[in-house]
């Protein structure tokens, strides 16, 4: 399939031969699946740990307290409990540790092998949950499941956006979060039906079933063919050139093929990309791998993920009520991450971030106001039941602005700001910094829901405005230009574009004006 593959990145623009094929698009839906299992478990553990039986099994002195508690306490600390959060956030702990390890066998042995490996300890994690005896058992299955998570969240994405013709990068990689909302809501859909099984059964269920999508993943991890650009990173250049024709659909990958050498002969003067990474010519990558994942994690969006039935049991829904709920938030966070896919590419990242870090605040703010209204800071009183369906319907308009910007935004941005040098270690740091403010805050929420109350909202809402004001200072376009051509972006962005040397431009942007300022 031919057809000029013509590039327009604000300015940057790139021509290569080629378009999208249906072998890129297979490769990449598989490559997505490693989605599936981190949205899984994101989607699963809430549901489980309100199940009182599971709760009575493994954590009886959590059971005992919360059920003691409730007669007395506010409803905004009706769940506080430590050990119950760290259920919860100790695999993010697990997938922290485990990404950088990733980093090394993305890089050595290819974007491949870190998917089979990340898809085969999920496994192991899930069969260990499901026939879980102790909490010892559990808790060894919980570290499977977060090396797993680790492995596939740092070679996921970077495999997509390799993979991807420049063109269609960001709405093939959003795939990748397009498979983590439907392992949240394939898990809320699950836990709804678990949740009314009698005996072990339902909880049992639950967590073994999250080893279909990890046989998915490694299964993925067997089949799939590596990326050109790792291949020729490991010096396997025919076998790179032959798979970019298969994904371009034509033979004439000349261009393309010489800027991935370059971008490797470039890479293989940097010994340790650790090093080369807090070089000033890397500054905006590093700044940006570190602020993007925190500061998507900080819009609070894991307090509705992991907490949502308990968030919606403290606003007096029922327990069925509350899981069903949950639900209809987890199938907005699907629908509007398609909005994502349809506008990324010709929309621009900049864009969805922007609309959506407005669109996220009203929403906090008004879901604040709301709440405080009713249960102002003692925590007693009650919704009507319009009320209560008018803030669902605040929560859920708030799922979705996350869901077309930072939810995929922040996995895809830093999988593609850096050069091929340090791209799996930038994406390391991406991991590492996700999952440690994913920890936090499932570490902290119901904590600090039972201390800030309603202010909890308001909270995240300040962070809020924050990472939009830098999105609209900081963060230049990168829609449509070349992975290996990107540091022309940044050498053109009125902040960035000093730190820039002339030398670290690709051959090709070292000969084109940028039109446009990011
Ligand atoms: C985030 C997760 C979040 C999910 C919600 C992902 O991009 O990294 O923390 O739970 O989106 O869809």
């Amino acid at each position: 399939m031919a057809g000029g593959g013509f590039v327009d990145g604000g300015g940057a623009g790139r021509q290569y031969d080629g378009g999208v094929t249906f072998f890129v698009m297979f490769t990449c839906v598989v490559g997505a699946t490693g989605g599936l299992i981190f949205g899984y478990d994101i989607g699963i553990s809430g549901g489980v740990t309100s199940m009182d039986i599971f709760l009575k099994r493994f954590f009886p002195s959590v059971y005992r307290k919360a059920s003691a508690e409730a007669t007395h306490e506010s409803a905004y600390c009706k769940f506080n409990s430590h050990l119950l959060q760290f259920f919860t956030s100790s695999l993010y702990l697990a997938a922290l540790v485990a990404s950088f390890f990733a980093s090394v066998i993305t890089k050595k042995f290819g974007r491949k092998m870190s998917m089979f490996i990340g898809g085969l300890t999920f496994l192991i994690g899930s069969i260990l949950n499901g026939f879980a005896q102790n909490v010892i058992m559990l808790i060894i299955g919980r570290i499977f499941l977060g090396i797993g998570v680790g492995f596939c969240n740092q070679s996921v994405p970077v495999y997509l956006s390799e993979m991807a013709p420049a063109q269609l990068r960001g709405a093939l990689n959003i795939g990748f979060q397009m498979a983590t909302t439907i392992g949240i809501l394939a898990a809320n859909l699950i836990n709804y039906g678990t949740a009314k099984m009698h005996g072990h059964l339902g909880w049992r269920l639950s967590l073994g079933l999250a080893a279909i999508p990890a046989a998915m993943v490694t299964l993925g991890g067997v089949i799939l063919p590596d990326s050109p650009n790792s291949l020729i990173d490991r010096g396997q250049r025919q076998e790179a050139r032959r798979i970019l024709q298969k994904i371009r659909g034509t033979e004439n990958v000349d261009q393309e093929f010489q800027d991935l050498v370059e971008a490797s002969e470039a890479s293989k003067t940097v010994d340790n990309p650790w090093k080369n990474i807090i070089e000033r010519k890397n500054r905006p990558q590093l700044i940006m791998a570190i602020l993007i994942p925190s500061f998507q994690q900080l819009t609070g969006i894991n307090v509705i993920m992991f907490y949502a039935p308990v968030l919606f049991k403290t606003l007096g829904f029922g327990d069925e009520a509350s899981l069903m709920t949950a639900v209809i938030s987890g199938g907005v966070n699907v629908v509007a991450t398609v909005v994502s896919i349809l506008t990324v590419d010709k929309a621009g990242r900049r864009a969805l971030f922007l609309e959506g870090g407005i669109q996220m605040l009203i929403c906090q703010v008004l879901i604040a106001y709301f709440i405080g209204k009713t249960y102002g800071t003692t925590g007693e009183g009650a919704f009507s039941k319009g009320a209560a369906n008018f803030v669902v319907f605040l929560i859920c308009a708030y799922v979705a602005a996350f869901a077309w910007s930072w939810g995929p935004l922040g996995w895809l941005v830093p999988s593609e700001i850096f050069p091929l040098e340090t791209r799996p270690a930038g994406q390391a740091l991406n991991v590492m910094f996700n999952m440690t403010f994913t920890f936090i805050i499932g570490q902290c929420f119901l904590t600090m829901l039972c201390h800030m109350k309603f202010g909890l909202f308001l909270f995240f809402s300040g962070f809020v405005i924050i990472m939009t004001l830098f999105v609209y200072f900081f963060l230049p376009e990168t829609k449509g230009v070349p992975i290996e051509e990107m540091y022309a972006v940044w050498k053109a962005h009125w902040f960035w574009g000093k730190f820039i040397p002339d030398e670290a431009l690709g051959s090709y942007a070292k000969n084109i004006q940028l039109t446009e300022k990011a």
